[in-house]
């Protein structure tokens, strides 16, 4: 199942990552490689990061989770990849599942943070981390039966180029019938967010250090339409079998008016208006020719 890749680096079978150290080192000078460097800076404060902007980033963090949970519960996949893993948070969650799980990212200190190389760590024994790069996936082709892949997209250097070439890549490593569940932010938001007080007053919630080393807290953001990436995922032979969105009201009036958060979860599901939405989560299957439907959350179709 060990293959070389087009690059002529190492190929990853799961069988051969048990215990192993960080794998596969990324290419360093890739158009990347400052996002690398960037995450690498902030690997050890994430959770930390995501705590104190807890009605913006902390609120998508928590619904990610709760998605991925329901499709892996769902789905039982034999072997799963959290792609752009950071320091673990889906691995660790569907590791407590009993799923296999195999996690990749481009920082190495993410993946650090995963292993647990710090002292006091609750990282998980059974983590198998690989540095790769989701546009070019050092993994055979139809490894995986589920692909998590949650705030990554939005980090890659270009548009359209690597976001269809990460697509390219998720969908040749995943099995025919496989899910992949993918998580991004939604450009319409922005309008919302031009309103006054409409964004957290982060100035006011700064108080760490790494704040200044590292400012604004993951930069290098692109938000997309929905349509744009569904068009880029149904020419890689992705369908979409479900649509979820995220926070409609802008996390500064949320931060400002708690309460304001029970009025979101029900206009993230009102045709039109969530397409305002901050965040998506699509819930995708690769074609598969030789069967109808997989399986869904609700036993239903889309
Ligand atoms: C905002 S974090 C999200 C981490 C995790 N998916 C989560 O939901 O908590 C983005 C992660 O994507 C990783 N990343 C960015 N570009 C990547 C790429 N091209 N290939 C693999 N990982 C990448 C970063 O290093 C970082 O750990």
């Amino acid at each position: 199942m060990f293959t070389r890749g087009r690059s002529g680096g190492p190929r990853s079978a799961t069988t051969e990552l048990a215990g192993d150290p960080i794998r596969s080192p990324v290419e360093r000078r890739s158009p990347g490689r400052a996002v690398a460097e960037h995450f690498d800076a902030v690997s050890g404060v994430y959770y930390e990061m995501v705590d104190a902007y807890r009605t913006d980033l902390g609120y998508y963090h928590a619904r990610e989770l709760e998605e991925a949970e329901r499709w892996a519960r769902a789905l039982q996949p034999a072997r799963i990849l959290d792609a752009g893993s950071g320091p673990g948070r889906h691995t660790r969650r569907v590791l407590i599942l009993g799923l296999e799980t195999v996690s990749v990212d481009v920082s190495r200190n993410m993946l650090r943070e995963l292993v647990g190389e710090r002292a006091g760590s609750d990282a998980p024994a059974t983590a198998r981390p690989v540095q790769g790069d989701i546009r070019s996936l050092p993994f055979r082709s139809t490894a995986f039966d589920f692909i998590v892949c949650m705030e990554v997209i939005e980090h890659l250097p270009s548009f359209p180029g690597d976001v269809q070439r990460a697509a390219l890549e998720l969908t040749r490593s995943l099995r025919p019938g496989g899910h992949l569940i993918l998580e991004f932010p939604l450009r319409l938001h922005s309008l919302l967010r031009r309103f006054p007080r409409s964004t957290v007053d982060w100035n006011r919630i700064k108080k760490r250090e790494w704040y200044r080393s590292s400012p604004p807290p993951l930069r290098y953001q692109r938000r997309f339409s929905l349509a744009r990436v569904e068009r880029i995922a149904r020419r890689r032979g992705l369908r979409v079998k479900e649509r979820m969105f995220v926070r409609i009201i802008p996390s500064g009036y949320v931060d400002r008016f708690p309460q304001l958060q029970r009025l979101d979860r029900i206009l993230e599901k009102v045709p039109l208006i969530r397409l305002f939405a901050r965040e998506a989560i699509l819930v995708l299957q690769k074609e598969d020719p030789t069967a109808e439907h997989g399986p869904h959350p609700e036993g239903e179709g889309p």
